[in-house]
């Protein structure tokens, strides 16, 4: 494919090129580019070209929970998102503790072909909060644990955990809650649980990726951690950087406009890794009863472009690092850049295109969104994923 008359942005600034993609790689980058017989061209003008989007947290509800999403329609709400890579937690049913779980959700994945999957295994088999030897027997293609909807209770068995992440070279994500502090205090929930497992991996040695951070203390504590040299990443979700009121219920909570505004200074100091969404469809009957989470996958660009683009000055380009070339280079990917030899995989973006978000445009299953209404800046137009199309408004 041909993608001619973009503006090309990346994490390495912009330039006005086109990009040439062969055999799912982009093969080159660079002005008045001709395809081949046969090659399809797409006349981007007056678009911004983007490394296509990458997602360290989401959920896909498969197995188990297909009347919320399954991998087909969470696979067209990621291309309508501009995304051509997910990262999917294990709190399905069962919960995918198992390498056969995980490798039929990634299979399934690759039969839709419109986003990759990379299926994580629970910390604890089927979330049982002590058993970690199933993680011994994990086949070498899958490098992701998570306890995601929980935080793992005891100590002992998170320090296990992470000593076989060590010695495997896993990477732990954790959803920092004290279970037994959150219905309490969940403040004091994140922060406790973070420093403990920044501790603990600081003592095990284990890569560790904070998820969806959302206080202040919590963010200082990381970014402490990362400055002594810890083994450690994190990521941010557009929700906690775009409200902060109570009404919409998500794991964390919506938190207050000091961490708000903590989270977009460390945003604006280039000190966050990455944007992922923590998109968690839900019924609206599961929202009535008090289920946590929003959806976010079709919306993140927007939302993150108007806050942090449009309301705070960020260069496109910056936003481009945390939304696709850290979270690649956290998963072990060849994407994120716009250069030859990375995949090709392309957003194209509409920066100066306004709209409003209407949930019943939404691809994926579940419409259970803060976001319906708002007027939103920075739309995405088309989402290639290895040379082929698999969005386009
Ligand atoms: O809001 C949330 N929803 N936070 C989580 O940690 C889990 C998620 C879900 O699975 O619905
Ligand atoms: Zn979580």
């Amino acid at each position: 494919m041909l993608i001619q008359h973009a503006r090309l942005v990346d994490a390495g600034g912009e330039r006005e090129d086109d990009i040439l993609i062969r055999d799912g790689r982009i093969a080159a980058v660079g002005e008045g580019l001709a395809a081949g017989e046969g090659e399809p061209v797409l006349d981007a003008a007056g678009l911004v070209a983007m490394p296509a989007f990458i997602d360290l947290h989401t959920h896909f509800r498969t197995p188990g929970f297909e009347h919320k999403e399954t991998v087909e329609t969470g696979s067209r709400a990621a291309a309508r998102g501009g995304y051509t890579f997910v990262n999917c937690m294990p709190n399905t049913n069962p919960v995918c503790s198992c390498g056969a779980i995980a490798q039929s959700v990634m299979d399934e994945a690759k039969r839709v072909g419109l986003c990759d999957v990379n299926q994580c295994v629970s910390i604890t088999k089927d979330f049982d909060g002590k058993t970690v030897s199933h993680l011994r027997a994990l086949p070498k293609n899958l490098r992701f644990i998570s306890e995601d909807g929980k935080g793992v209770r005891e100590s002992k068995v998170m320090y296990e955990a992470m000593c076989i992440a060590a010695e495997k070279g896993l990477t732990v994500m954790s959803h920092a809650e004290d279970m037994d502090l959150s219905a309490t205090d969940y403040r004091l929930a994140e922060n406790l649980e973070t420093a403990r497992n920044l501790y603990l991996s600081a003592s095990t040695g284990a890569k560790l990726h904070m998820c969806h951070v959302s206080t202040k203390e919590a963010l200082e504590d990381i970014l402490t951690a990362k400055r002594r040299g810890g083994n450690v990443t994190f990521e941010v979700t557009p929700h906690h950087i775009w409200f902060c009121h109570n009404e919409f219920r998500v794991n964390p909570p919506i938190r207050q406009q000091a961490d708000v505004d903590a989270l977009i200074r460390a945003m604006l100091a280039d000190e966050v890794d990455a944007i992922a969404t923590d998109h968690a469809p839900h019924t609206p009957q599961d929202k009535q009863n008090g289920a946590p989470g929003c959806v976010g996958l079709e919306t993140a660009f927007s939302v993150c472009y108007t806050k942090l683009c449009r309301q705070h000055g960020m260069p496109l380009s910056r936003l481009s690092r945390m939304m696709s070339r850290t979270p690649a280079q956290i998963m072990g990917l060849n994407k994120g850049l716009l250069q030859p030899g990375f995949d090709g995989d392309v957003v194209l973006v509409a920066p100066d295109e306004e709209y409003t978000v209407n949930p019943d445009e939404f691809a994926g299953k579940s419409h259970n969104t803060p976001y319906a209404g708002l007027r939103l800046a920075g739309r995405v137009r088309a989402t290639v994923k290895q040379g082929v199309l698999t969005y386009q408004m």
